[in-house]
C-alpha cells in the first residue's frame, strides 16, 4: 500500500531496441472468468478479459469496444445483440458482462475491439463462453446412487444406454456428485480430469463439472457409464481430523444430464434416473489416504458400452442432494500433467522392488504386469527409504488412524486376473512420494516399464520463469515449485501425503510465490468460497478449509486464518481485478470484527506462533497482532476502493489503534528491538510494515546484526520465513538477504536442496522427530523473493494487476547474471540483467497497456527512477561502492 512516487526521469541511458517488424496490435488471449473458451459458466456477470499484442513503444488502450451475442457471424460483423458496450475510453481490460440476461446452457460469441496509441481500431478473434445450469431450479435429473450405505467398500458402476436419431450439433455433459466420479461414454473415459468435482464443504455447497461430449457420441446406439469414489465425501478409516464424522457423509450420489443438441435445432435430454442399474465392479475399496483396491478377476468387460449385458445388474435408488446449493466447477481441473519413470529399479527378491521415480510429487502410478489369478500386488508410495533400502513411511503415516495391515496408508492393492497383462491406475486417490515398492504374494517379473508415475495436481498455467548464474538459486525456484504444484488440489494443502489438509497458513503464506509463479487465480476464488462456507456467524473461521468440523482450536487465529483478507489483497494485487476481495468484502469484516471485539486494546494472542522455528521461539502476541494489523489494513484500503467511507474511517482508524498497541507494548524505542529481538520478532514488524518510520533503520540494522552473528543462517519458523528475506531487502541489506537465501549448510531452505531434496521440506532440521513431510509449501517464500530481489518485479497496489509495475533489482556480488519474467495480467515482464566487471547491462520488457518505473539500488552510479514505457528498454549502469 505504499504510494507511488511522482518520478522524475533520470539520466540513465535507456534505449529502445528497434522493434524490427512490430507486430500489428491486436486484442488476444480472450478469457472469460479468467479462463479462455470456458463451458458451464454459472454466473450472470463474468469477466471478460483481453490483453494486447503490440510490441511498439508505448503500446497501449486508448478505449474498447466489447461485442456479444449468440450468433458468431453477428459478432464478427460487430454486432452484440446481447451486449455491445459502445466505444469506451480507457485502458481497462477486465470488464464485467452487463448485457442482457445470460440463458443457462447457452453458448455466446464475443469479440472486442480496441482503440490502440495511434487511435486506430483493432479487432480481436471471436471467443467464447458458455453458459452451465445457472442455479438449480434448471436441473431435471435426479440425485442416484446404488443401496448400499456408508460402510460399503465397494465402489459402484452406473449404466444406460439409449439411441441417437438425428445428426447432432453438439453435445454437453452436466455431473455433480457427492464423492467422486469418473463419466464414461461408449467405452471411454470422458475429459482428462482428475478426481472431479473438486472438495468443498459438500453440504454448503456442491460442484458440477460441464464437458463437452459431442465426438464420443454417435448416431444410434450409445452407452453412458459413471463410477463413483469416496474422495472426501465417504471418509471410511478413523482420521485424527475427524472427517469419518463429516456431517455430509452419505454414500456417494451422482446427478447427470447429457443434453443433446440436433442440427435440426431441436434438443433432447438424457437425465440419471431410476432407469439406470448399477453393480460393483473391480474397484472393491477406495479412500483418498490410503488407496485404491482393485480386484481384475471382477473386471467387466464392455460395461459401459451399447449391448452390455447388465441382467445381473440392479435398480438404482433416488439420494438427497448433498446440498441444495449446485454451482459450476469454475476452475482449472486437476489433471495428470508430468510422467515420470523409473530413474532406478531394485530387486530385493522375487516378490519385493523399488521404484525410485526421482521426484518427490503428488499423483498415482500406473503399474502394468501379468502374473498368477488370485496374486495380491501392494503398490506402496512414500517419500524415504530406510536403512535397509527399503520403503518407509514412518514420516507421514503418524496420523493415520486405520487398519495398516488390511488398509495400508498410500497404498493401492491390486490383484491380478491371470489371464492377461493386467494394467491399473487409481481413479479415487492420489499419493505423495518419490519411490514406489512392489510387494506380492507370489514371485512377479518387473520391470523399469513396469510403474510410471504421473505427477498431478490442479493444472495452473506457468507464468513464472527465473535462470540465474548460481545454480543453487535456479535449484531453489524449481524445488519450490515442485512443492508448491504437489500441494495444489484444487485448494492448496500443507502436504500431498500425512494430511492434504487445506491449512490456512499454509496457503497465505505461499501466496506470493503462488502468483508469481502460476495462474492460480480461479484456484484461490474457488477456496477462498470455500472459506465463506466455512465462516461461522461470529466470523471465527477453522485452522483447516474445507472442514469436516475439525479446525475450531485455539490456535485458528491470525497467523493462519487471515487467508480471508490476504490470498483476495495478494489477488486483485497480481491480477488487477478486486472482484474476490468484493466476494470476501463482507467475510473480512466479520473477521476483522470478531478479533476487534475480543482485542479491547488492539492486542491478540489468537494464533499458533512461529511454527516449526529453528531454535527460537517468538512472541505470540507480537505475531498475531501483526497479523490482526494486516487484515485491519486489507480491510480499510479495501473499504477505500469499494467507496464505503464509513468503513474506510472505522477500519483505518482500528489500524492506527494495533499498530500504535505493538509499538508501545512490543518496541523499545532505545535499542530498536521488538520483544526479545529473534530474527522473527524483527522481521516481522519491518514486512508487514508495523515499525514506526523513524525506527526502521534501527530495527532493520539490529536484525541484519542479528543475521550476522548467526553466520547468516535464518533462525525462523514459517512466519519468519515469510518475513525475514524481504525485511532484509526492503531496508537495503541485500546482500545479507541474499547470503541467507543462498546459505546452503544447515539450517538454510539450501541445506534442504544440496541434501537431495526435490521438493520443500517440513522442518529445517533433517533429523527432526514429528513435523517431517518431505513435500511441504509453508516456507515456500524462497522462490517468490527471487522474482522480487534478483528480478525486482514488484506490482504496485495503486495501479494493481501491474498495471504500472514497479522494479527494485538486487544485484548481489556473487550473482552474475538473472533473467526473471513474469506473464502478468497485460503480458510478459522480463528483469534481465548481467554484469561485465563494474558495469551492468539491464535489459527490461514492460507489455503493452501497462508501464514501469526502475528504481536503482543504492549501490550504483543511478540514484533516482526512470520511467519506463511499454516496450523493451536497455540500461546501462555502474556498481560504485557507498
Ligand atoms: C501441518 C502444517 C500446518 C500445521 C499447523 C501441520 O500438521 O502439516 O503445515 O500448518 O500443522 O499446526
Amino acid at each position: 500500500m505504499k504510494t507511488m512516487l511522482l518520478l522524475s526521469v533520470l539520466s540513465l541511458t535507456v534505449r529502445l531496441f528497434a522493434a524490427e517488424n512490430p507486430k500489428v496490435c491486436r486484442p488476444v488471449v480472450l478469457k472469460c472468468e479468467h479462463i479462455v473458451n470456458p463451458i458451464g459458466i454459472d454466473i450472470q456477470n463474468p469477466r471478460l478479459t483481453w490483453q494486447l499484442d503490440d510490441d511498439r513503444r508505448g503500446a497501449k488502450q486508448q478505449g474498447y469496444q466489447i461485442f456479444v451475442g449468440t450468433d458468431s457471424a453477428s459478432v464478427a460483423s460487430n454486432q452484440g445483440t446481447r451486449w455491445d458496450t459502445g466505444k469506451q475510453s480507457g485502458e481497462d481490460m477486465i470488464i464485467a458482462y452487463k448485457g442482457k440476461t445470460l440463458k443457462p446452457n447457452t453458448p455466446y460469441f464475443w469479440k472486442v475491439n480496441i482503440w490502440d496509441k495511434d487511435g486506430k481500431v483493432r479487432s480481436s478473434a471471436i471467443a467464447r463462453f458458455e453458459t452451465g445450469m445457472m442455479g438449480n431450479d434448471t436441473w431435471k435429473a435426479a440425485w442416484i446412487s446404488d443401496h448400499n450405505d456408508v460402510a460399503h467398500r465397494e465402489a459402484p458402476y452406473f449404466r444406460k444406454e439409449f439411441e441417437i436419431k438425428k445428426t447432432l450439433k453438439y453435445a454437453r455433459a452436466y455431473i455433480a456428485a457427492g464423492g467422486l466420479y469418473e463419466l464414461s461414454l461408449n467405452g471411454g473415459k470422458v475429459g482428462d480430469h482428475q478426481l472431479d468435482p473438486m472438495y468443498t464443504r459438500y453440504d454448503r455447497r456442491t460442484l458440477y463439472v460441464t464437458h463437452d461430449i459431442s465426438s464420443e457420441l454417435k448416431i444410434g446406439k450409445n452407452a453412458v457409464g459413471v463410477i463413483l469414489g469416496n474422495g472426501w465425501y465417504n471418509h471410511q478409516p478413523l482420521a485424527v481430523w475427524d472427517f469419518h464424522n463429516a456431517p455430509w457423509r452419505a454414500r456417494p450420489t451422482f446427478c447427470l444430464e447429457i443434453h443433446l443438441i440436433y442440427t435440426d435445432g431441436s434438443k433432447e435430454i438424457i437425465c440419471s434416473e431410476r432407469d439406470w442399474k448399477t453393480s460393483s465392479g473391480p474397484i472393491i475399496y477406495n479412500n483418498i489416504y490410503t488407496g485404491e483396491h482393485y480386484d481384475a478377476r471382477r473386471e467387466q468387460i464392455g460395461w459401459d458400452k451399447p449391448g452390455f449385458d447388465d441382467k445381473k445388474w440392479h435398480g438404482v435408488r433416488y439420494r438427497s442432494a448433498p446440498s441444495t446449493n449446485i454451482v459450476a466447477q469454475q476452475t482449472v481441473p486437476i489433471r495428470l500433467v508430468k510422467t515420470y519413470k523409473p530413474k532406478s529399479v531394485i530387486k530385493f527378491d522375487d516378490k519385493t522392488w523399488l521404484f525410485d521415480m526421482g521426484q518427490n510429487m503428488s499423483g498415482i502410478t500406473k503399474i502394468k504386469l501379468s502374473g498368477k489369478s488370485g496374486t495380491t500386488v501392494r503398490i506402496a508410495h512414500g517419500e524415504r527409504l530406510g536403512k535397509d533400502g527399503r520403503l518407509d513411511l514412518s514420516n507421514i503415516d503418524v496420523y493415520y488412524r486405520g487398519d495398516k495391515q488390511a488398509e495400508p496408508f498410500q497404498t493401492d492393492i491390486l490383484i491380478l486376473s491371470g489371464k492377461k497383462q493386467d494394467e491399473f491406475m487409481p481413479k479415487f486417490n492420489y499419493k505423495g512420494f518419490r519411490y514406489v515398492e512392489v510387494t506380492s504374494s507370489e514371485a512377479i517379473a518387473l520391470q523399469d516399464t513396469s510403474i510410471t508415475a504421473y505427477f498431478m495436481h490442479s493444472d495452473v498455467a506457468p507464468t513464472g520463469d527465473i535462470k540465474t548464474s548460481s545454480a543453487l538459486v535456479n535449484k531453489l525456484w524449481r524445488v519450490t515449485n515442485n512443492a508448491y504444484l504437489s500441494n495444489l488440489m484444487g485448494y492448496p494443502t500443507d502436504c500431498p501425503q500425512r494430511e492434504k489438509n487445506g491449512w490456512t497458513g499454509d496457503g497465505h503464506l505461499a501466496i506470493e510465490t503462488a502468483l508469481y509463479n502460476f495462474d492460480g487465480i480461479t484456484v484461490y476464488e474457488k477456496w477462498l468460497a470455500d472459506h465463506r462456507d466455512e465462516q461461522q456467524p461470529n466470523g471465527v473461521l477453522p485452522d483447516i478449509i474445507p472442514t469436516g468440523g475439525w479446525g475450531y482450536g485455539t490456535a485458528n487465529g491470525l497467523d493462519w486464518t487471515s487467508t480471508i483478507a490476504i490470498i483476495p489483497w495478494q489477488v486483485y494485487l497480481f491480477y488487477g481485478d478486486s472482484r474476490l476481495l468484493n466476494d470476501c468484502y463482507e467475510n473480512i469484516r466479520r473477521y476483522v470484527d470478531y478479533v476487534d471485539m475480543i482485542s479491547p486494546d488492539g492486542l491478540t494472542t489468537f494464533g499458533r506462533g512461529d511454527w516449526v522455528p529453528v531454535k527460537s521461539s517468538s512472541n505470540l502476541e507480537l505475531t498475531s497482532s501483526v497479523y490482526f494489523y494486516t487484515d485491519a489494513r486489507i480491510l480499510s484500503a479495501a473499504a477505500k476502493l469499494f467507496g464505503k467511507e464509513s468503513d474506510y474511517k472505522k477500519y483505518s482508524a482500528l489500524t492506527t489503534k494495533i499498530k500504535d498497541a505493538i509499538n508501545a507494548k512490543f518496541l523499545n524505542r532505545e535499542s530498536g528491538i521488538y520483544a526479545t529481538g529473534t530474527q522473527t520478532e524483527l522481521s516481522v514488524p519491518i514486512y508487514w510494515d508495523v515499525v514506526p518510520e523513524d525506527m526502521r533503520a534501527k530495527v532493520a540494522a539490529n536484525l541484519n546484526k542479528k543475521v550476522a552473528e548467526n553466520n547468516f543462517h535464518l533462525d525462523v519458523g514459517v512466519l519468519g520465513a515469510k518475513a525475514l528475506l524481504n525485511a532484509l531487502c526492503e531496508t537495503g541489506h541485500t546482500e545479507t538477504a541474499y547470503k541467507v537465501a543462498t546459505q546452503d549448510k544447515y539450517p538454510s531452505w539450501g541445506w534442504w536442496v544440496v541434501n537431495g531434496a526435490t521438493t520443500l521440506l517440513e522442518n529445517w532440521d533433517l533429523n527432526a522427530e514429528r513435523d517431517i513431510s518431505d513435500n511441504h509449501m509453508m516456507f515456500g517464500e524462497i522462490g517468490g523473493w527471487f522474482f522480487k530481489s534478483v528480478g525486482g518485479i514488484l506490482p504496485d497496489p495503486d495501479y494493481p494487476g501491474f498495471k504500472h509495475i514497479m522494479l527494485r533489482p538486487i544485484f548481489p556480488e556473487e550473482l552474475h547474471e538473472a533473467t526473471v519474467k513474469h506473464k502478468s495480467p497485460f503480458g510478459e515482464i522480463v528483469s534481465s540483467w548481467k554484469k561485465k566487471g563494474q558495469h551492468i547491462e539491464y535489459r527490461v520488457t514492460v507489455p503493452p497497456n501497462s508501464r514501469a518505473t526502475f528504481y536503482p539500488p543504492k549501490n550504483t552510479d543511478q540514484s533516482g527512477p526512470a520511467e519506463l514505457l511499454a516496450g523493451k528498454h536497455i540500461l546501462k549502469f555502474r556498481i560504485v561502492e557507498k
